[in-house]
């Protein structure tokens, strides 16, 4: 694993960029964590990263600033969010191209060794996601390209800048699809939270209020694969230092529909049966959507490990703690 390295993560204030640093600083690399929010914002709090910035990347002077002495940049930052957030910003989505533009033009100015980008499953052809059982999405299903609107443009522009930089300026990039990440230390209200943990939160809220139902976005019948923090972590890592520098899914086998997702969770609340209000004029997405990992195993060797009721119940907890501790107040986790 990398070790002693002056590593650059990008959106260290959210929360996969919180995960990775926290993991690089165990590994006892020097990091130097930087984000858009202020400090007190950022999801988790390092006392032992050399330094912080709370700086747009979207501003090519700011690039230019972080990225000087530094061997690797890992950029995890772009406004995103779930199907609420991503559906109503489409065009404060397609900004985040300046972020990892920027940022490749500083790091090829200040000879940064290694380049990680974080894209997404949103970047996949929606034609092929169009039912609610698919066959995994493999890495050649983005194109023909017409991924999400948006948040999905953006990430398959920002890959293919990417891999132009490789190719015209020899800068190694590794980049990782990643399905639907969830875990602790993450967004569950707010407007921005994705499904695991705005149902946790739904079930957390019902059981505490004694109310008989929940509220769920579209029919239920919509499914996903989704990937514990701590796997996409490692998956992350071991990309990393591959040699690998096409698009990975970095996801789980374990498709559900959102209905069964909603059972796993109240299984793990032991509350009764909630009814189901089923909202069909929220944002919803699409229809099936489930990552082929074979590319992944093949080579890097490696698959996920953690169960979705196992993280689910990670994440559950997590957020029961933070619901009682927040009381009336705002915390990190629910500003959207
Ligand atoms: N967010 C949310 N909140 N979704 C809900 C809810 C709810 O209360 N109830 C049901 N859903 C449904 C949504 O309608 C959608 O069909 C499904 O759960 C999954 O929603 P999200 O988790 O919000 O988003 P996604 O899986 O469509 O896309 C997310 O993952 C992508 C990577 O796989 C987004 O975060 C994308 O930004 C990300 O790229």
């Amino acid at each position: 694993m990398i070790k002693n390295k002056k590593i650059l993560v990008i959106g260290a204030g959210g929360f996969i960029g919180g995960h990775l640093v926290n993991r690089l600083l165990k590994n006892g690399n020097f990091i130097t964590a930087a984000d858009i929010k202020p400090k007190e914002y950022w999801f988790q709090d390092f006392d032992n990263v050399n330094n912080h910035y709370s700086l747009d990347m979207k501003e090519i002077e700011n690039c230019r600033k972080v990225t000087k002495n530094i061997d690797y940049v890992f950029n995890m930052a772009c406004n995103m969010g779930g199907m609420g957030f991503i559906e109503n910003n489409k065009a404060e989505c397609m900004q985040s191209v300046l972020i990892n533009t920027n940022l490749l033009i500083s790091c090829r100015e200040n000879k940064i060794e290694k380049y990680f980008f974080s894209s997404s499953a949103c970047a996949y052809n929606t034609r092929k996601q169009k039912n609610v059982f698919i066959e995994g999405l493999k890495e050649e299903d983005a194109y023909p390209a017409d991924p999400e609107d948006g948040y999905g443009w953006e990430k398959l522009f920002s890959e293919r800048m990417c891999r132009h930089f490789m190719e015209d300026y020899n800068i190694p990039v590794r980049i990782a699809r990643y399905h639907n990440i969830y875990g602790p230390y993450g967004t569950f209200d707010g407007g921005r939270e994705k499904a695991p943990a705005a149902l946790c939160r739904k079930v957390i809220k019902a059981k505490k209020n004694n109310e008989n139902k929940i509220e769920v976005w579209g029919d239920g019948k919509q499914t996903r694969t989704f990937l514990y923090i701590d796997d996409c972590i490692e998956g992350t890592l071991r990309l990393f230092e591959s040699n690998y520098s096409e698009p990975v899914n970095i996801g789980s086998d374990e498709q559900v529909s959102i209905n069964q997702m909603i059972e796993i969770i109240e299984n793990i609340s032991g509350t009764k049966k909630l009814e189901r209000v089923y909202q069909l004029d929220k944002p919803k997405g699409v229809r099936g959507r489930s990552s082929n990992n074979d590319l992944v195993k093949k080579i890097l060797n490696w698959s996920f490990k953690i169960q979705l009721k196992d993280g689910l119940k990670k994440t559950y907890n997590w957020i029961d703690t933070e619901i009682n501790k927040q009381g009336s107040n705002i915390s990190r986790f629910t500003k959207s």
